[in-house]
């Protein structure tokens, strides 16, 4: 397994280019199950979720091509045959339940290993299922898997009682080919989604509300497949912003959806940064001391959980106290332990973590835990004294491209060790 090796104290400067949006691209490529032909989406990076995905859609009899170098992804789904997505591809990227709602508007079933827990929460697929079951769906559980069928889909007034990300695009997909007409109501307001709507929409599909969270879906008997740009990734673009903001850094990011990032772009300047769009993108300067923040995650337009780990690495090293409230997950503060073993102050009470800035991290070994955790252990390696090794990287590899190479670039001392 490769693990990352970073040596401390290096103020990042230069340019940096954002890669297309993990989030928005597997629900893109979810889509392409719904026409006979060929979708086309570029801007995507080479990320590990995206491979799994593609594994799941040539196991669904999808003919999958990918031209990382030039970004594209080509998926042709004239000769889908299969509508089982299995325990080994599910079990290791939840996203794969995004297959439900297209199979079953499509193919009139679906059998979908159930997700299951995961690191960083009971994370269940309720909201999914009770959406399909309003459209007049059948849903039964059975040895791990949720069989789903509907001879034809039919629309339905559906409230989410939590906006989920994933649970309102599951149900649009669905949607597009249901009898009638579809509310989604309290529906998620993640940019991802918008992406997703506008795609469906560019293919014949009619959807109002688009970015507000009341989608209205009127079904629609055929769609044609499209060529889609992804939207940049504001997770990416926002790890990077933490990282020049904690090395008192100095970085152009090229391709920065900032108008994405509100709720953390004021968090960063709270602290001290200085964040302004430039010609081409987006300039930001850390100044130190940073002055501590306090974070309230929740779902978009709020503080991103995504970004929950990232801004409590820079946390750590701040003036005062930060209290850092998770409202999303219940159990997304596993880099605690971690950023501990660096010299962090940080006392965890339920969803809250209390954090006392320190002088100064200490380098140490390190464990992944999950795919944000690794990222903020990278950032608290940048900026501690000495030698960190981040070991189980693999997480990381599931949603950033080559991140070690990029944060290189911009003068980081750190490099990935093939073990
Ligand atoms: C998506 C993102 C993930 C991000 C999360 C929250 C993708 C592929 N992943 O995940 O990176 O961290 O949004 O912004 O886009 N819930 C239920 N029942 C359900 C569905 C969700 O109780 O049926 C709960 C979850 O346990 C969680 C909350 O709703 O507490 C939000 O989850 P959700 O928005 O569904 O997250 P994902 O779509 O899985």
């Amino acid at each position: 397994m490769d693990k990352i090796v970073i040596e401390g104290g290096a103020r990042l400067s230069g340019e940096v280019r954002t890669g297309g949006s993990k989030n928005a691209i597997l629900p893109l490529m979810a889509s392409s199950l719904l026409v006979d032909g060929c979708m086309t989406i570029t801007n995507v990076p080479r990320l590990r979720d995206i491979d799994t995905f593609n594994a799941l859609l040539r196991h669904l009899g999808a003919d999958v091509s990918a031209d990382y170098k030039a970004g594209v992804l080509k998926i042709k789904t004239s000769a889908i045959n299969g509508t089982e997505a299995p325990y080994n591809l599910v079990k290791t990227m939840r996203a794969s339940i995004l297959v439900l709602g297209p199979l079953v508007t499509r193919f009139k079933k679906a059998r979908v290993s159930l997700p299951g827990g995961c690191a960083i929460g009971a994370r269940p697929v309720d909201l999914h299922l009770k959406g399909l079951i309003k459209m007049g769906a059948s849903v039964s559980v059975e040895h791990g898997y949720v069989n789903v069928t509907a001879e034809r889909l039919k629309g339905a007034n559906i409230y989410l009682d939590i906006p989920s990300v994933t649970g309102t695009e599951n149900l649009m997909l669905a949607a597009v080919y249901a009898d009638g007409k579809t509310v989604i109501e309290n529906a998620a307001l993640e940019p991802e989604v918008t992406c997703l709507a506008e795609a469906l929409v560019k293919m014949g599909a009619l959807i109002r509300g688009i970015g507000t969270d009341t989608l209205t879906i009127e079904g629609v008997s055929e769609l044609k497949p499209i060529e889609i740009k992804a939207i940049p990734d504001r997770i990416e673009a926002g790890t990077f912003m933490a990282a020049v903001a904690m090395t008192r850094g100095n970085v152009l990011i090229k391709d920065c959806p900032l108008e994405h990032l509100d709720a953390l772009s004021s968090k960063l300047r709270e602290a001290g940064a200085e964040i302004r769009s430039e010609d081409g993108g987006v300039r930001v300067i850390g100044n130190w001391p940073i002055d501590s923040v306090d974070i309230k995650t929740a779902a978009y337009p709020g503080f991103p959980t995504d970004m929950q780990a990232q801004i409590m690495a820079m946390m750590t090293i701040a003036k005062g106290l930060s209290v850092v409230k998770e409202t999303v997950f219940e159990n997304r503060f596993m880099h605690v332990s971690e950023l501990k073993r660096m010299g962090a102050d940080i006392s965890i009470d339920g969803r809250t973590a209390v954090v006392r800035g320190v002088k100064g991290l200490s380098g140490a070994p390190l464990m992944a835990t999950d795919l944000r955790a690794s990222a903020s252990l990278i950032l608290a390696g940048m900026v501690a004294e000495g030698k960190t090794e981040v070991s189980r990287i693999y997480h990381l590899d599931r949603g950033y491209e080559r991140i070690e190479e990029k944060l290189k670039k911009l003068g980081a001392n750190i490099e990935r060790i093939k073990e």
